[in-house]
């Protein structure tokens, strides 16, 4: 019998010179990736493992190292078999060094709630799809699958639509309120990240990322994490231009979700440190606040407020806008930004109630952020930060 693919590849840990290749097969018992610079000919091989799932499933993973950076490749999977398991390469390319500073990547949170409930993963997956030669790497923002984050749906309600994107485009995850139902048994199982997996950073060209878990607001672990957070960011290295902080919750926020007051509590240390965005999803919304810090907002009169140019604080925004958009479906309660959800007035320098995902550019010294509407294409935020 041969091996069928049940998951298409997925990318994970795109750090450095490495990338994971996942994939799923009913049965197997050797995972293999053949692999080359694109357009090249010589294929290169390189063998991983195989182990069952909790969904009584094959895991194939296989660790590509030593690869040139910012690097096109071509990549084919087989499990047991001499013939590969899709019709036509898949292609992905590598990390960029630490001394490349220009780069693409997205941001989007809340994304696997079922097509049949209202959810909309099939409109960002065909939305992501054209940008994926232009993306570097994903961030999700938690509460990737709904209800309760469990491993028996994260194909239905997640994979099937992300095939013309995950084979593409390595994602890094965090965990949200709802995948927080026995991570080590769902969640774990699905991602392979960094570190303990549930908070984790990264330096991709001249950024360094850090990934938090925020559990149900409260934090995970709060005083564990917290300190191994002031650690992480006390050793930022040099090249690192950018600090982006990305996490579930929110911090101060204008939606219909209170203040997470943990998440406010860690302003300070990304004063200190120089935190220059914090990315989140929850609310099932998009909101780009004015930079700020521990004490609010830091620009008094905005007069341009899309064009940030050595701004003090941070920029905060809120990307819960990957499927599950409230007022529609399963969450019918209507949401309309009202000043009342707000500690301080005109914190909220840009706002859309619309299925959206966010571009970053990082070009040097300068971010540019762009969300993208994921039916029509439509650009209904730009911003960009600037330092010299
Ligand atoms: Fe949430």
């Amino acid at each position: 019998m041969l091996p069928e693919l049940v998951r298409k590849p997925y990318l994970q840990s795109a750090i450095a010179d490495s990338v994971s290749i996942l994939w799923r097969t009913n049965i197997g018992q050797e995972a293999r990736v053949d692999y080359r610079v694109k357009g090249k000919n010589n294929w290169q091989t390189a063998k991983g493992l195989t182990r069952k799932t909790n969904t009584n499933l094959i895991e194939n993973e296989v660790v590509l190292k030593q690869l040139k950076p910012n690097t096109i490749y071509e990549y084919s999977v087989f499990t047991d078999h001499e013939s590969p398991l899709n019709k036509s390469p898949y292609h992905f390319t590598s990390p960029v060094s630490a001394t490349d500073s220009v780069f693409s990547f997205f941001a989007v949170g809340d994304i696997g709630e079922p097509v049949d409930d209202g959810g909309t993963p099939d409109k960002l997956g065909e939305a992501l799809a054209p940008f994926v030669d232009s993306l570097r790497f994903g961030l999700l923002l938690g509460d990737i699958i709904y209800p309760d984050g469990k491993s028996e749906v994260y194909d239905e309600n997640l994979f099937q639509y992300f095939g013309s994107v995950f084979p593409y485009v390595p994602v890094f995850t965090v965990l949200g309120n709802h995948d927080w139902h026995e991570p080590q048994q769902n969640y774990m199982k699905e991602w392979k990240l960094p570190g303990n997996e549930h908070y984790y950073s990264f330096d991709y060209g001249n950024v360094h990322f850090t990934a938090l878990d925020t559990k149900n607001g409260e934090m995970h672990d709060y005083d564990k994490q917290v300190e191994w957070l002031k650690e992480d960011l006390a050793n930022i290295p040099e090249s690192a231009e950018w600090r982006v902080v990305f996490l579930h919750h929110n911090g101060r926020s204008c939606t219909y979700k209170d203040d997470y007051e943990a998440v406010v509590s860690l302003y300070t240390l990304f004063d200190e440190y120089d935190v220059d965005l914090v990315l989140n999803g929850h609310a099932h919304t998009y909101e780009r606040l004015r930079p700020m810090n521990a004490n609010g907002p830091t620009m008094e009169q905005v007069l341009q407020d899309s064009i940030y140019s050595n701004p003090t604080g941070f920029v905060s925004i809120t990307v819960g806008s990957g499927g599950k958009l409230r007022g529609i479906g399963s969450d019918p309660t209507p949401w309309e930004p009202s000043p009342e959800n707000c500690d301080y007035p005109n914190l909220v320098a840009a706002y859309t109630h619309d299925w959206a995902f966010l571009k970053l550019d990082v070009n040097g010294k300068v971010l540019t952020g762009t969300a993208i509407t994921t039916e029509g294409n439509q650009v209904v935020d730009r911003f960009s930060i600037e330092k010299n």
